[in-house]
C-alpha cells in the first residue's frame, strides 16, 4: 500500500505565523519519520488552488491564528473535500472567540472567570472592572495584547487608545484570578496530564506578556491530586462543551488560597496547540509515553471530514 500522501499547512500570514512555521517543521519532519510522504505548504491566499492540485489524502493543519484557527480553512478544506485534523469549522470559530467560548463552557459545567465585553475606549477611559482585572483581546492568542490591571494602577491602559491598536475594538475584561497557571491537554476524548507554567520573566506594569522562553514547565503540576484530576477532568469537558475534536489545549487559572477545587477556573481552549518539539502537547503527550511521531500520527490518523 502506498503511504497516505499528508500536506503539512503551516505559516499562514497571522502574528503566530513564524511559531507555526516552527510547529510545521517539527510535524512534517516526525510524519516523515512516521512513514507518511509529507508536503510542506506555506499557507498563502492561492491556498485552495495548490491543494487542488496537490490532492493530499490528509491536511495536517499546523497553524496558528486566523485562518487556520477560526474555522475558515476547516470550511475550505470540507468544500474541497480534503480530510483534516484538530477541531472542525463550528468548534474552531467559537474556540477563538472567547466572549462565545465562555457561555458555552459555562452551560457545560467549566467555571470561566466572570467579565464583560467592553470598547477599548471605555476600558482606557475608567476602571471597566474593580481592580485586579484583566483586558485582553477576543481573539488573539500567546497573550498578545493582554494588560493585567493591578490596584497599583490607579489608571486604565492607555495603551487601549493608540491609533495603531491591532487587537479589535471589542475587548474582554475579566476579573483577575491570583495563584497558578495550568495547562491540559486533551487527545480524543482523553486528557493528558497537566503542567503548571511558571514565568520567568513577570507581567511588569501594563507590559504584554508574551516573552519566548520566558516560562519553566513543571510536569506533573505541583498541586494536589484533587485538584490535578479536577484539571483533567474539566479539560474534557471543555473540549466536549465546544464540541472540539483530535487535540486541544485548555488554560487554566488556579487561585490556590480557595478551598477544594473552587479556585481552579479554565480560561480558554486551544483548538491550536503549538506543536513544536519542546511546545505543552507534545511535552505532555512524552509524559503520557506518546512520541512525538506517535502524536503527529495519530493527528494524520484522526483526520476526517464533517468534524
Ligand atoms: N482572568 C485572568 N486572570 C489572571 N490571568 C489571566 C486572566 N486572563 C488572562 N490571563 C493571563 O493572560 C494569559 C493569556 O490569556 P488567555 O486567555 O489564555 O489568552 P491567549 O493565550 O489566547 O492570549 C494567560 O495565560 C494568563 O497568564
Ligand atoms: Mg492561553
Amino acid at each position: 500500500m502506498a503511504a497516505k500522501h499528508v500536506a503539512v499547512l503551516m505559516g499562514g500570514w497571522s502574528a503566530e505565523r513564524e511559531v507555526s512555521l516552527r510547529s510545521g517543521a517539527a510535524c512534517a519532519a516526525a510524519a516523515e519519520r512516521a512513514g507518511y510522504r509529507v508536503t510542506r505548504i506555506d499557507v498563502t491566499r492561492d491556498i485552495a488552488a495548490v491543494l487542488t492540485a496537490l490532492k493530499p489524502d490528509v491536511a495536517l493543519n499546523v497553524l496558528h491564528g486566523r485562518p487556520g484557527e477560526d474555522g475558515a480553512l476547516q470550511g475550505m478544506l470540507e468544500i474541497l473535500g480534503i480530510p483534516y485534523s484538530h477541531s472542525g469549522v463550528l468548534a474552531s470559530s467559537v474556540a477563538m472567540q472567547k466572549d462565545l467560548a465562555k457561555p458555552l463552557l459555562k452551560a457545560g459545567g467549566v467555571p470561566v472567570p466572570e467579565g464583560k465585553v467592553v470598547s477599548r475606549h471605555e476600558a482606557a477611559k475608567a476602571h471597566v472592572l474593580e481592580r485586579p482585572y484583566v483586558i485582553k483581546p477576543i481573539a488573539e492568542g500567546s497573550s498578545v495584547g493582554v494588560f493585567i490591571v493591578t490596584r497599583e494602577h490607579e489608571h486604565p491602559p492607555q495603551e487601549l487608545t493608540r491609533p495603531d491598536w491591532a487587537y479589535g475594538e471589542q475587548l474582554l475584561a475579566e476579573r483577575y484570578i491570583p495563584g497558578k497557571e495550568l495547562t491540559c491537554a486533551v487527545m480524543g476524548d482523553k486528557a493528558l496530564g497537566v503542567i503548571e507554567i511558571v514565568p520567568t520573566v513577570k507581567f511588569y506594569d501594563y507590559e504584554a506578556k508574551y516573552a519566548p522562553g520566558g516560562s519553566k514547565h513543571l510536569l506533573p503540576a505541583p498541586v494536589s491530586s484533587e485538584i490535578y484530576e479536577e484539571a483533567r477532568r474539566l479539560a474534557v469537558a471543555a473540549h466536549r462543551a465546544l464540541a472540539c475534536r483530535g487535540v486541544t489545549r485548555a488554560d487554566f487559572r488556579y487561585d490556590d488560597s480557595l478551598p477544594g477545587t473552587k479556585g481552579l477556573v479554565c480560561l480558554e481552549v486551544n483548538t491550536q496547540p503549538g506543536m513544536t518539539e519542546t511546545s505543552l502537547v507534545p511535552e505532555l503527550a512524552a509524559h503520557a509515553g506518546i512520541s512525538f511521531e506517535q502524536l503527529v500520527a495519530w493527528m494524520i490518523e484522526d483526520a476526517s471530514l464533517d468534524r
